[in-house]
């Protein structure tokens, strides 16, 4: 007998939790359940999936072409293949402000898929925000502004900051910086989304600086609001799968100096319209 997944959501805007479901073996009907919940919630949360980095990787696989990080070498012989690590020794840990993944690439990630096989006692945990939902919640005087507009999404001050932080080397690579809507349409679901991000954004183009400025104070701090928000409490072998066309994500490094380690595969999107 096929078992169909069972989905609960988190909050009304964003997240949702799947269970009765192996992500190891997923069927034909399993996938569409999930891709179709996927688009539905933005962000969906697994427990207890003790799956190889094969499995993840054939996962990932399913929706789309892995993609090499800019800025990570990637496992031994899995270079799509990301670990997310902090522990004693750790100076930083990634993903700590509010982000949407690699958005300075000409065409940023669909989705990342993050499983964590070691978790802290208590913390860490990761909040997602539905960009959906900021969008939709700001003023049409606002939206009108900000609907023609493009931004620059720049990697290198961010990535040149972690391997400041690290002492990694980067031996005066150069980084992806690209030029995307403000407000992107999602390709699936036609919904408009608010795609500028703290990480990456450096500037709204086609405005002086000053207006530009006060324009991304305001969006950065629009998007932390907490009524778009969800926050998953990560446990063994939980697995978080994130839509980053449509969301952005905030990691919490609060349990240092225990550990937290995980990996993530990132699958490729499209040109942000
Ligand atoms: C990231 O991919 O930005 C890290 C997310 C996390 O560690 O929860």
């Amino acid at each position: 007998m096929r078992t169909i997944p069972t989905i609960r959501r988190v909050t009304p805007l964003i997240g949702a939790e799947v269970e009765d479901v192996d992500l190891g073996a997923l069927d034909d009907a399993g996938f569409g359940a999930i891709r179709d919940a996927l688009m539905a919630h933005g962000v969906l949360f697994f427990r207890d999936q003790d799956i190889s980095i094969e499995s993840q990787k054939a996962l990932g696989a399913r929706f789309g072409e892995l993609v090499v990080h800019p800025n990570d070498p990637g496992l031994d012989g899995h270079p799509e293949v990301m670990r997310i690590h902090a522990d004693e020794n750790s100076v930083r840990a990634t993903g700590e402000r509010w982000h949407s993944d690699v958005s300075c690439d000409p065409t940023p990630p669909m989705g990342s898929i993050l499983r964590m096989h070691t978790v802290p006692a208590t913390g860490g945990d990761t909040l997602f925000a539905s960009m959906y939902a900021a969008y939709e919640a700001m003023s049409d005087r606002m939206k009108t502004l900000l609907d023609g507009l493009t931004a620059v999404h720049e990697g290198g001050p961010y990535y040149r900051e972690v391997n400041r932080l690290i002492g990694r080397d980067d031996g005066g690579r150069e980084y992806p910086a690209s030029e995307h809507p403000v407000v992107r349409t999602h390709p699936v679901t036609g919904r408009r989304a608010l795609f500028v991000n703290q990480m990456f954004t450096v500037r709204i183009v086609g405005v002086p600086r000053g207006e530009s400025e006060a324009l991304l104070d305001f969006l950065f701090r629009h998007v932390q609001r907490p009524d778009f928000h969800c926050r998953f409490r990560w446990s063994r072998n939980s697995i978080a799968f994130w839509d980053n066309r449509c969301t952005q994500h905030h990691a919490i490094w609060d349990y240092y100096p225990a550990v937290r380690s995980g990996y993530r595969v990132t699958i490729r999107g499209e040109r942000p319209v």
